[in-house]
């Protein structure tokens, strides 16, 4: 029987999640994204050079691993082409990628509306990717979208698209935003079709066949995190797609069962970008230290990253909703120093205990946390091999994460290399 991975983010996103989806791609015989689009973006570093992914999954740099972009997924087919060109130019030019007939297409007006609807919220706005992921969403709901498996039937295209332009182009000239020419897109999509069309197919059929073979490894890919999931996570300040694992069956189209083995990535401490509540967050000196030591600045703005101690209410409410069951925990090394380190165990609301996230972001922001605080460590733990190595104030910080969470820690992380990855968990070294 094959051998299943999901691998989420568990917090705010950024949470080191392009390194393990990285470390696990490698083994893996297909890799699979069932959610979000060219939001998503992580760096590989591969034989001394570096690359960047948005919506194609990481095993695209593994000639023999099957890559999928998921039906869950909204696809851009002008940027996945612009994508597989730079990874051509990089020499990447040996792969397998298929794209679902039935994921959502994102059209060119997405991107407007998506600027001009944050334009719209002044100072409350959510600070989206401006890609365009939130309006093809509300496209595939409403009904109205166009999916990539229309591309291939020119005649029932071009029905779909006359249909959906008639709607959009009043929506872009009531916000002010010249409209398309419906000749000029029909033709570029058509263009489109002829680069991509030999890769869209139907991939659940695919990603079944692999699921019943023997010693088949599937990486299912993770993007975003749990907390900007559009139904748990910190709303309105999320993503328009669900990061958990429960997206997987829908997103990829298999049966829920095939989902046992799901990795949450988080960090041994918390960040954020942006706007939002961040209960434990910290504005003293020793955010100052770890955002230095752990380089918490935005890989694309160079923002710094607000900082936080580990806060366990959200990682216990993650890893229920999205069935986590085990941890990666990251950047770990950068604790190193501290004379104590502190868990969230519980907030404060209100004057009274709560152990889960309320749901509206005002009662978040009010939310004080409560924390236990545990003695630190001084050593380097950048270069330690195993568990056992480690200092003993350094075991009992993941100890206890694993006790207050019930969930247990898989894979620490020790350092951006891979080699600086140590894996716990038995059924982790497996895959
Ligand atoms: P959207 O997904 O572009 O609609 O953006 C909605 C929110 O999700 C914004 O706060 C983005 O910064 C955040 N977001 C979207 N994709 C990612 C990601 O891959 N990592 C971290 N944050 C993300």
């Amino acid at each position: 029987m094959s051998q299943r991975l999901v691998v989420i983010g568990s917090q705010w996103g950024d949470e080191g999640k392009g390194k393990i989806t990285d470390f696990f791609a490698c083994r893996a015989d297909m890799v699979v994204r069932f959610q979000g689009g060219n939001n998503a973006g992580h760096s590989v570093m591969f034989n001394g050079k570096k690359y960047s992914l948005q919506s194609i999954p990481s095993g695209i740099f593994n000639p023999s691993t099957v890559n999928i972009m998921g039906n869950g997924m909204v696809v851009n087919p002008e940027s996945v082409v612009v994508e597989l060109q730079k990874l051509r130019d990089q020499g990447i030019t040996d792969f397998q990628l298929f794209i679902s007939d039935r994921a959502a297409m994102v059209m060119p007006w997405h991107a407007d509306l998506d600027g001009a609807y944050e334009a719209q919220k002044g100072n409350k706005l959510i600070g989206t990717t401006k890609k365009g992921i939130g309006p093809a969403y509300c496209d595939k709901y409403s009904r109205s979208g166009l999916r990539m498996g229309d591309l291939l039937e020119p005649d029932y295209f071009a029905q779909r698209l006359h249909d959906a332009m008639v709607i959009k182009n009043r929506e872009l000239e009531m916000l002010g935003l010249p409209s398309y020419d419906y000749q000029k897109v029909y033709k570029r999509f058509m263009d489109l079709a002829e680069i991509l069309g030999p890769r869209i197919t139907d991939t659940s059929y695919l990603i079944n066949k692999y699921l019943r073979e023997e010693d088949k490894k599937i990486l299912f890919e993770g993007a975003q995190g749990m907390m900007l999931c559009i139904d748990h996570g910190t709303y309105p300040y999320v993503t328009s797609s669900t990061p958990s694992a429960a997206s997987v069956p829908v997103g990829a189209g298999i049966a829920p069962q095939w989902i046992n083995n799901v990795l949450g990535v988080a960090k041994a401490y918390c960040t954020r970008v942006g706007e939002g509540p961040f209960p434990t967050e910290l504005f003293d000196e020793i955010a100052n230290e770890i955002r230095e030591r752990g380089h918490e600045y935005g890989t694309v703005t160079g923002r710094p990253r607000r900082i936080g101690w580990f806060d366990a209410v959200v990682a216990r409410y993650t890893s229920q909703i999205a069935g986590i069951s085990s941890w990666a925990l990251m950047l770990f090394d950068v604790l190193s120093g501290l004379k104590t380190v502190k868990i969230c165990t519980h907030y404060e609301l209100d004057g009274k205990i709560v152990e889960t996230p309320p749901s509206t972001i005002s009662k978040l922001s009010r939310c004080k946390p409560v924390y236990i605080e545990l003695p630190g460590w001084n050593e380097d733990i950048s270069g330690i091999k195993s568990f056992d190595e480690l200092p003993q104030n350094a075991k009992n910080y993941v100890r206890k994460i694993e006790e207050i969470t019930g969930v247990p820690v898989g894979v620490l992380s020790v350092g951006p290399d891979r080699s600086q990855t140590i894996l716990i968990s038995p059924l982790l070294q497996e895959f």
